[in-house]
């Protein structure tokens, strides 16, 4: 396999490390990246990493990676909750797609249980801290793998 995947981070993921290290974690975003990093390697894959805390940023990014990366992972952080504009872009990225959060926020606030980023995901990934930056890339990798099976 090869290729480059896109990795997406919402808003205040830049702060990760300092901001509520209870629920997040002491890790860095950069700690988080290196994990992916590490990880994709092992599949032949590299990442490109883009961090925004504005909707828009983020809805270019997927754009741009039409055709031109082979699988995303979004942590779209609160705007998985509310961010339409985001929901649409991934409807528009036909590559294998996976939503990932830190946290699991069904356990949490109720405004946090709904996502409008699950609807149109392959698969989501959450609740399992930093490892879920790892876990994301190898189920990302078994879905391209299986696309590319049946192709
Ligand atoms: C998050 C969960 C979101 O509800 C929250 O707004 C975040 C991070 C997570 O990774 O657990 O900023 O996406």
């Amino acid at each position: 396999m090869s290729g480059e995947l896109l990795l997406l981070s919402g808003p205040n993921l830049n702060l990760l490390g300092e901001r509520q290290p209870l629920i997040y974690g002491s890790e860095t975003l950069g700690d988080l990246v290196d994990r992916a990093t590490t990880a994709a390697a092992t599949h032949g894959m590299t990442v490109r990493h883009r961090q925004s805390n504005h909707e828009g940023d983020l809805v270019d990014e997927i754009h741009a990676a039409r055709r031109t990366t082979v699988g995303l992972i979004v942590n779209a952080a609160a705007l998985t909750h509310y961010g339409r504009s985001l929901h649409d872009a991934l409807l528009a990225y036909d590559e294998p797609k996976v939503e990932l959060h830190i946290s699991n926020p069904l356990a949490r606030e109720e405004w946090r249980h709904v996502s409008v980023v699950s609807g149109v995901v392959d698969a989501t990934i959450s609740g399992f801290g930093s490892a879920g930056y790892e876990l994301a890339v190898h189920g990302l990798a078994a879905l391209i793998a299986e696309r590319t099976a049946s192709e």
